[in-house]
């Protein structure tokens, strides 16, 4: 079998369409949807992620405001950073781009952000919400996963699906959201004995590890006609790459995302999907 290719530039774009409209309805009410971004120290990678979110920003007419901070920055100083953020009427929504530098705190830099400028769901508030099926705004790459399912019509009740990953950014939503959609869900992760046991029972595979040298899912792993969402990206003999090889895992996969064009594209687009309900929840309490 050769499985079917889940483009994340094309369904990334279709998303964008539709946040370019919604923007330029808002501008017209006279609101200029803004997204403050905040990047620590000098993680290229982090600084590459950071410059991609705003040039899609500008594609689809959202406003960015960018702080750039010293690794050296003081939970202090950037407490009062968000502070000022959070009280700044003129921005919508906040990222904090994530890792952080060792010295800093992360729960304690993502839960002061107010959580209706929550644009990475990762406050208490908005991540609870999401474990009570009431969530408003929803980490970007899980949210993004969950369109591509969506896209290409794939129903996931009654499916055995196996995360392999339990961060707080995609592992732990993900979990919720697959829930709610009516599937059995098992989330595998560093300690878990045997992962190729689960990988060979699951007709859904999303797997998040990002280091080629602690775990490669293979063609022997996967059970045929299943689906692979990738959603690691890391650098590795020179090349960016995911967990898995992609032309390897479709000829038994019925379906795949690449990396890069996969998952990737569709984190940025879901992130300007989430300015824009910040923007709307900014409205409806009157600011
Ligand atoms: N680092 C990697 N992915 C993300 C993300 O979705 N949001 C933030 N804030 N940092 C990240």
């Amino acid at each position: 079998m050769t499985g079917i290719k889940i483009d994340g530039k094309i369904i990334a774009q279709t998303v964008k369409d539709r946040v370019k409209k919604a923007a330029s309805e808002l501008k017209i009410e006279g609101i200029n949807p803004c997204l403050a971004t905040v990047l620590i120290g000098n993680n290229p990678a982090s600084a590459t992620y950071v410059k991609n979110k705003h040039k899609a920003c500008e594609e689809v007419g959202i406003i960015t405001k960018d702080h750039k901070l010293d690794e050296s920055v003081t939970q202090q100083e950037l407490n009062n950073i968000i502070d000022e953020l959070n009280a700044d009427v003129s921005v919508h929504g906040i990222l904090v781009q994530l890792p952080l530098p060792k010295h800093l705190n992360e729960f304690a830099v993502t839960s002061r952000i107010s959580p209706i400028k929550d644009v990475d769901g990762l406050t208490p508030h908005n991540s609870g919400l999401l474990s009570v099926k009431k969530a408003v705004l929803v980490a970007c790459t899980p949210s993004g996963v969950m369109e591509m399912f969506d896209y290409h019509n794939i129903n996931l009740e009654g499916k055995n699906i196996v995360l392999i990953n339990r961060s707080n950014l995609v592992g732990k939503p993900l979990y919720h959201l697959l829930l709610e959609k009516n599937a059995t869900v098992i989330t595998c992760h560093s300690r878990t004995k045997d992962i190729e046991k689960f990988c060979k029972s699951a007709d859904i595979i999303i797997t998040a590890v990002g280091d080629r040298t602690k775990f490669i899912l293979t063609p022997e792993m996967i059970k045929e006609g299943s689906i692979v969402i990738d959603v690691a990206i890391s650098r590795f003999e020179d090349k960016l790459v995911g967990d898995c090889d992609y032309e390897k895992i479709i000829e038994k996969a019925s379906f795949v995302t690449p990396v890069p064009g996969g998952v990737g594209p569709m984190t940025v687009a879901m992130l300007l999907k989430n300015t824009i309900t910040a923007t709307s929840l900014g409205i409806q309490i009157g600011r």
